[in-house]
């Protein structure tokens, strides 16, 4: 997720159990171009895992030359395409959304870029551009016939943006439709939410989007569902908020101070106000729900530095505000 799964969110949800991250979409024309700030989306942490590199763009060579460039850069398990982002810049380049009025594009993307790298090429798409023109089984073909290795779906039309209900049962059949692996996505909030997206679609995997900003937990809880353990509710208290707000703090300053020493021309010195800047979100969801949250969003404007993060969150963790 663009501005939102950067390396320290990616090593939260590692150690929370995620299997596979990809980082924040990145401009196949910036790499192309050399730009140092493109650069910095895809560097990552020691602490992360299994890490896909998502490129967006609307031109195969490009993207083929972002591909070879990508793998070069090291680092990565596989390289996705996104078809499926509804942003400007994305559409503006005949990217994301764009290319689900254009699967025979998707192809010739996929086909160019295979040619060029070694690592598995993935598409990740939604099932249409908007209700009425369902679009995923011809990505599918596209990219099965392009020789590319799986597919992410996304149960919404592109018009819905990331509102509204999951389609169980288009994903069923494009699930069906393939013998490439196919991973679901959409409206995982919790174990349970998994579980039945898996059980209605049979897909090889699933893919969690905004369930877990703040909340690393969901990726082990959804596997110790699958093992068999009872589906419950996110299960977290203001303490293990507190514990793991610190840690990602930690993660974050140490990202900063890792992209400052690599790209100096682009990444200011005050690498803590940065870091404390781009926890913003993450505070305010690791405490949702809980009392004295809302305070949050107000007091988390004046800080600078990790201290005032801690001060501001530290009183959320008193033992009678804790939630079962
Ligand atoms: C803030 C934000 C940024 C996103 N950025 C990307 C992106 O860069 N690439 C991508 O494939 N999907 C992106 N998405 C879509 C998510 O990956 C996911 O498909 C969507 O949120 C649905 O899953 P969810 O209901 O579990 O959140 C983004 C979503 C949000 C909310």
């Amino acid at each position: 997720m663009a501005d939102v799964t950067d390396a320290p969110m990616r090593a939260m949800s590692r150690r929370g159990g995620a299997d596979v991250c990809t980082t924040e979409m990145v401009s196949a024309e910036g790499l192309v171009r050399g730009s140092l700030r493109t650069r910095t989306l895809m560097a990552r942490l020691p602490e992360e895992g299994p890490l896909v590199v998502q490129l967006y763009g609307g031109d195969p060579g490009g993207m083929a030359a972002a591909a070879e460039l990508a793998e070069a850069h090291g680092g990565f398990v596989g390289i996705d395409v996104n078809a499926g982002c509804p942003v400007p810049k994305v559409l503006k380049c005949g990217g994301g959304a764009a290319l689900l009025r254009n699967p025979a594009l998707v192809g010739r993307m996929v086909a160019a870029m295979k040619a060029r790298t070694r690592l598995p090429v993935t598409v990740k798409t939604r099932i249409g551009p908007a209700p009425g023109e369902v679009a995923v089984f011809d990505i599918i073909h596209a990219v099965e016939d392009a020789g590319g290795d799986g597919l992410a779906v996304h149960g919404r039309f592109a018009s819905a943006g990331h509102a509204g209900p999951v389609d169980h049962d288009l994903l069923k059949r494009a699930v069906a439709a393939t013998r490439l692996p196919v991973v679901v996505n959409g409206g995982v909030n919790a174990a349970a939410d998994a579980l039945a997206l898996l059980r209605a679609t049979g897909a090889a995997g699933v893919m969690v989007g905004r369930g877990a900003i703040g909340n690393p937990w969901l990726f082990g809880e959804i596997a110790a569902a699958l093992d068999g353990a009872p589906a419950r509710a996110a299960g977290r208290c203001a303490a293990a908020a507190l514990d793991a707000l610190k840690e990602h703090l930690a993660l974050a300053v140490a990202f900063q101070t890792m992209l400052r020493r690599l790209y100096p021309d682009v990444v200011p010195e005050d690498v803590e106000a940065r870091a404390v800047a781009s926890f913003r979100l993450h505070l305010f969801n690791y405490f949702k729900g809980m009392p004295g949250a809302s305070a949050l969003r107000r007091d988390m404007a004046r800080c600078r530095s990790v201290a005032d993060v801690i001060e501001i969150a530290s009183p959320l963790a008193v033992p009678r505000g804790d939630v079962p």
